[in-house]
Formats: structure tokens, C-alpha cells, sequence
């Protein structure tokens, strides 16, 4: 396939979309095609899931993994690939290793998260943007309401351990946003530039 693709992973308030946003704006200024995307979709399975996300819809957890996995494939397949193959950079919010992640801090077995999303497709390169949970609390907490998740302190601690637990075998590279967004954005481009 002719494009790049690059999943952006983190916590909830970790700066995932403003560094997307940074990034995006830096390689269409360098003439590439870019297209922003993110997990879970609007599509069929990814509108389900924001119903369970904002609380009006309860299903057990291994249910809720497994449409996380079938949004994925759809997104694969009908956002992705296609953009992919017309040599575009997908800049994507949220991946496998979202769900590896937030499932597993919530009793899932990582291998039986893992193996639901056999299907998923590498990306060329996964960030982890990576912040303690307070300070991402204390970015968002202005700016906007927070969702079911965001409000389980505990369980984002928990997410975030995960994340870094599982960087190395997900082959994400851990960048630091605790500095100023310049900095982290500098080292993102870098990292960035060598896939392309
Ligand atoms: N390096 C940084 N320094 C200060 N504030 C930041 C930095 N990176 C992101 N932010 C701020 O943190 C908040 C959450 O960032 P956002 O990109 O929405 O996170 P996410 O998409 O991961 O949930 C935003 O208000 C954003 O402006
Ligand atoms: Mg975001």
C-alpha cells in the first residue's frame, strides 16, 4: 500500500487529537494528503458503542471488546484502506492497543483482546502520548464534559500503567507531553519523518 498509516494512542486528555491536529497541518503544508480518523467511528458498530460510552446502554465487557473489534474492522476496511491505497497519510485517534488497554483494565485477558483483533492491520507507526493522569484531568477538566471512563479516576491510573506495560510488545514509541506542546510536537514530526 502506497499512503502511511499512524495510530495515536494515550488516556483520555493526554493531547491525542491537538497533536493530530499539529501534525496534520505540518504535512499538508509539505504537500501529503492527509486523512484524520478515530476509534470508536460513526459507523453501525462504532454508534453503538458511543451509546454504552455515555451510559445508555449496559453490556458486559467482553461484548463491549468485540464491538470495539468489529468497528475496527469495518473502519479497516472502509476508512483506511482505501485511504491507504491511494497513498494518503491516516492519521488515526485510538487503536488496538486502545482496547488492550482500557478492556484489560476492566478484567479482560490481554491475549483474548489481542486475538479478537487479529484481523487489524499494522500501522506503520504507533505513538503513545503519554501524561499522568492528573495533569491530563487538570487539561480537560475545563474544556469539556467528561464521559464515563474519564470520570473513573482509578480506572484511568490503571489504563495508563497498561499503556506503558504494553508499548514494547505493540512497538508503540512513548513521547512525553508533560513539556510544552512545541517540544512534543518536534519529537512527534521526527519520529514521523523516518516512516515516511
Ligand atoms: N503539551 C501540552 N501542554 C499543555 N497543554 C496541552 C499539551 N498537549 C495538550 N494539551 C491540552 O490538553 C487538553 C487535552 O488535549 P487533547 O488533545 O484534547 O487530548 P486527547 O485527544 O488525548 O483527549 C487540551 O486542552 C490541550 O490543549
Ligand atoms: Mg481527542
Amino acid at each position: 500500500m502506497k499512503g502511511k498509516f499512524i495510530s495515536i494512542e494515550g488516556i483520555d486528555g493526554c493531547g491525542k487529537s491537538t497533536h493530530v491536529k499539529l501534525l496534520a497541518r505540518w504535512l499538508r503544508s509539505h504537500g501529503r494528503k492527509v486523512v484524520i480518523t478515530d476509534e470508536p467511528t460513526n459507523g453501525a458498530t462504532g454508534r453503538i458503542i458511543k451509546r454504552v460510552l455515555i451510559g445508555k446502554l449496559k453490556l458486559p465487557i467482553a461484548a463491549e471488546a468485540l464491538l470495539f473489534a468489529a468497528d475496527r474492522a469495518q473502519h479497516i476496511s472502509e476508512v483506511i484502506k482505501p485511504a491507504l491505497k491511494t497513498g494518503k497519510v491516516v492519521l488515526n485517534e485510538r487503536y488496538v492497543s486502545s482496547s488492550l488497554a482500557y478492556q484489560s483494565a476492566r478484567g479482560l485477558s490481554i491475549n483474548w483482546i489481542s486475538s479478537i483483533n487479529k484481523h487489524a492491520l499494522m500501522p506503520d507507526l504507533g505513538i503513545l502520548i503519554d501524561v499522568p493522569v492528573d495533569i491530563a484531568f487538570a487539561r480537560i477538566k475545563s474544556s469539556r464534559r467528561l464521559d464515563e471512563f474519564e470520570r473513573n479516576l482509578r480506572l484511568q491510573e490503571r489504563v495508563r500503567r497498561n499503556y506503558l506495560r504494553i508499548a514494547r510488545r505493540e512497538r508503540l514509541k512513548i513521547v512525553d507531553n508533560t513539556r510544552s506542546c512545541d517540544e512534543v510536537q518536534a519529537e512527534i514530526r521526527k519520529l514521523v519523518s523516518a516512516v515516511l
